[in-house]
């Protein structure tokens, strides 16, 4: 009885599963409690002997059993303790995930169709993959026209090509419809070109106004032109400067006073005090012509996106919109 109460106290007063390990030991380890007690086993005879492993075995199931409670004890304890101690504290929680934002190009182009939403423009689209009809020979661009050179167009084998503006829309949307029309025409075009203000890829919003002959001229294009430019820059001075389009007769470009100098002249605006925005005149008769319409007027404008991006968020080289690393893109959050 003596080793019994040894071994339960050894068991008892385990206060960790080490102690308890300790204790495994010094019992049922090879040179411990139960092994000497089975030793001595053979210094003994006959029923003595008999008796005494029994008292062992049972000594060994006794044993056993209070060591698995006592190691069930311990054990759910230690889990408890470690559960209070690695329990999320979350007054640390920072708030760490980042939001998204939109790319400086989707931004300009929302808010340029939200403009002309505004004032009653539909929006259309067209392919990317266009032919040499709606691309240049429905646009009055002749044959010999540089801006159907290899340097600027991208060719397919079959003759197609990577639309270099958004115009086409206009001809695929008078060729589907009846005027009066009222249309912007978002999207990307692709021209042979790669340096700090020209990508292969960039993209345009394109617009449209047809209605019958004499109701849309040169005011209204100038009126709706200027009030856009107004809302897009702020207070800025806006001027029309006599230009050429093949599909556009008279044609002009738009400049607005520098933002950054405010008209002075400085790196940006090549000290000219202006910055060139957008191109626009009233719709050419051949155009008209070449889609069948007749006594009709209208106007067409095309604003190159990222050039209002870059002016917009001060970009430096436009190429960078493209690239698509982290930290540009970090700094439109
Ligand atoms: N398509 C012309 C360009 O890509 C822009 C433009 C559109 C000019 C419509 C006049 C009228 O440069």
């Amino acid at each position: 009885m003596e080793d019994l109460k040894k071994a339960s106290q050894l068991i008892d007063q385990s206060a960790s599963t080490d102690d308890l390990e300790k204790a495994r030991v010094e019992i049922f380890g090879k040179k411990g409690l139960l092994s000497k007690g089975f030793v001595k086993l053979k210094d003994l005879q006959g029923d003595e002997k008999k008796v005494e492993a029994q008292r062992l075995n049972e000594l060994k199931d006794t044993l056993t059993q209070l060591f698995d409670t006592r190691y069930v004890e311990i054990k759910n304890k230690e889990i408890e303790q470690k559960l209070k101690e690695d329990a999320l504290d979350l007054t640390l929680y920072q708030n760490s995930h980042q939001t998204a934002a939109l790319h400086p190009v989707v931004e300009t182009m929302d808010r340029i169709i939200e403009y002309f939403v505004s004032m009653n423009f539909s929006i259309e689209t067209g392919p990317l993959v266009e032919d040499d009809f709606h691309n240049f020979e429905a646009l009055n661009l002749p044959k010999n026209h540089p801006a159907r050179d290899m340097q600027d167009t991208f060719y397919f084998a079959d003759n197609s090509l990577l639309r270099t503006h958004t115009s086409p829309v206009q001809i695929r949307k008078m060729m589907s419809t009846k005027p009066p029309i009222r249309m912007i025409a978002p999207g990307v075009v692709f021209r042979r070109d790669y340096d700090l203000t020209h990508t292969p890829m960039f993209h345009q919003v394109e617009g449209l106004v047809v209605d019958v002959k004499d109701k849309v001229n040169f005011a209204h294009l100038k009126s709706i032109l200027t009030e856009f430019l107004l809302e897009m820059f702020g207070d800025v001075k806006v001027r029309f400067r006599p230009s050429f389009f093949p599909f556009t007769e008279p044609s002009s470009e738009v400049d607005i006073s520098c933002i950054f100098c405010k008209g002075k002249g400085c790196r940006v605006c090549s000290n000219t005090g202006w910055i060139e925005i957008l191109g626009c005149g009233i719709v050419d008769p051949n155009v008209f012509k070449s889609v069948g319409y007749e006594d009709v007027s209208g106007y067409a404008f095309g604003i190159g996106i990222e050039r209002l991006a870059m002016l917009i968020h001060e970009i430096p080289d436009l190429r960078s919109l493209f690239e698509g690393d982290i930290r540009l893109l970090e700094q439109f959050r």
